[in-house]
């Protein structure tokens, strides 16, 4: 039974993807057509609205929020187009939630409401990867010329002059202390975690009006090991984990330090989800050798959920975000996991700049170095980010 509706979405998947894909081609010969929008039609808002579910809807009149060689700032890990993706559908999707709509993002507002403000992501690349998005969304929304970027170890500065405004990254990817802190030199093999200290990154953001923190992809091993004492001094005390458990740990650090450091009138606090992978075909019904690459379509099957995500590490989270609200410090949760499960179809895949030079072995098969972890922009992240709007302005 359930193969059969397996067998049955991927039919009406690929029934959907021929639409588009007959769509795209014939809207190439005729400028206005923009008949898929009918299926597009919006939802009146009603009050409480749970923006994270419902369905990715083709749109290609709202979006791309802005244009790939628009954004001065953009990422070369994220700028697929110009690393030769040429099928650009994934930039037009809407997320629609069911009962509701995701207000319109609009720069302007929000960098008035960052007037002589700073606002910083901190965590991991998926992070970066929203902030890279957010500075995209401001820079092309406020055409300043004056606007720059900043670089100081861990910290990356966007600052927008005419506002005095300041939007920050700061690279943490464990959110504690690990030898993996480098920001350009983390690829390590053994990950060791100082999973009770948090104050050395935190004396870097902890004056924030607006911190939005991640923390998963890097703790998706079996094992990890825990470092009591410094990295600087001998005698520390190491002992190998579950990875689950540090994470625990970790995420208790970082709860304590927000419960006695955080000002509760003056920093507002979020908390994304973890960002889904997708690098096994198999988990929506083609070959296990086959991953994002070469995929052009969302996966529509209602409710898919990949391997990757495992709910334990959400749940620590969630609960401990409960425990803090108890306490009066108020992080939202922003589960954005479930939407973008669906967007196999959004990674760079094959197209972004590469670290090293790829093999010839690699270059006959171009799955085996397909990023399927990050976002290209514009893209998913957008979502996030105007999901992120939508909670900064209820
Ligand atoms: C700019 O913002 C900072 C806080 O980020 C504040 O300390 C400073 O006084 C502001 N400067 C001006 C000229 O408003
Ligand atoms: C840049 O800043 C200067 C002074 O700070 C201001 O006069 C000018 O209008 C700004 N330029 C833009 C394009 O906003
Ligand atoms: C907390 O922030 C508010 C608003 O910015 C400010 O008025 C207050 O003095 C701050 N409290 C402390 C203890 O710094
Ligand atoms: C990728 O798509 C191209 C064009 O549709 C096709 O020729 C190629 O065989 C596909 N490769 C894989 C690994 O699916
Ligand atoms: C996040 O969303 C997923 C699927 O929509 C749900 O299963 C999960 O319970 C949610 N998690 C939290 C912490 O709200």
């Amino acid at each position: 039974m359930m193969k059969l509706k397996n067998q049955f979405n991927s039919l009406v998947a690929f029934l959907f993807g021929l639409l588009v894909f007959l769509a795209a081609s014939f809207r190439l010969q005729n400028g206005n057509w923009k008949a898929i929008n009918a299926i597009a039609s919006r939802k009146e808002n009603k009050g409480e609205c749970d923006f994270f579910s419902g369905r990715w809807v083709y749109d290609d009149m709202e979006y791309p929020l802005y244009n790939e060689r628009q954004c001065r700032f953009m990422s070369d890990q994220s700028a697929c187009m110009k690393f030769g993706r040429s099928d650009l559908v994934y930039q037009k999707w809407r997320w629609q939630p069911d009962g509701c709509n995701i207000p319109r993002f609009n720069g302007e507002k929000l960098l008035e409401k960052l007037r002589g403000k700073r606002m910083v992501f901190v965590g991991d690349s998926l992070n970066r990867n929203q902030w890279v998005s957010m500075v995209c969304l401001l820079d092309t929304s406020t055409h300043g010329s004056n606007n720059t970027m900043e670089t100081h170890k861990n910290l990356m500065s966007f600052k927008i002059k005419d506002y005095n405004a300041s939007v920050d990254f700061y690279w943490s990817p464990l959110l504690v202390e690990s030898n993996s802190d480098h920001p350009v030199l983390h690829r390590v093999p053994d990950r060791i975690v100082r999973a009770h200290s948090i104050e050395k990154h935190a004396k870097h953001w902890t004056d924030a009006d607006i911190l939005v923190f991640n923390t998963y992809l890097w703790w998706r091993r079996k094992n990890m090991k825990i470092l009591w004492g410094s990295f600087e001094e001998d005698g520390g005390v190491y002992k190998e984990i579950e990875s689950l458990r540090g994470y625990e740990l970790a995420i208790k650090a970082w709860s304590d330090w927000l419960e006695f450091h955080i000002n509760r009138t003056r920093t507002e606090l979020f908390f994304m989800s973890m960002s889904p992978t997708h690098s096994s075909g198999d988990e929506w019904g083609t070959d296990s050798g086959h991953n994002c690459y070469n995929e052009t379509l969302p996966i529509l099957r209602d409710g898919y959920w990949g391997e990757g995500s495992d709910p334990r590490y959400m749940h620590v989270v969630e609960t401990t975000i409960q425990e803090l609200k108890q306490k009066g410090v108020n992080v939202k949760f922003l589960n954005i996991t479930q939407l973008s499960e669906y967007r196999k179809d959004a990674h760079p895949s094959v197209y972004r700049k590469q670290w090293d030079p790829l093999t010839e072995e690699q270059l006959k098969n171009p799955s085996s170095y397909a990023d399927c972890i990050h976002w290209c922009l514009p893209g998913v992240p957008d979502i996030w980010n105007q999901i992120l709007y939508a909670h900064i302005f209820p």
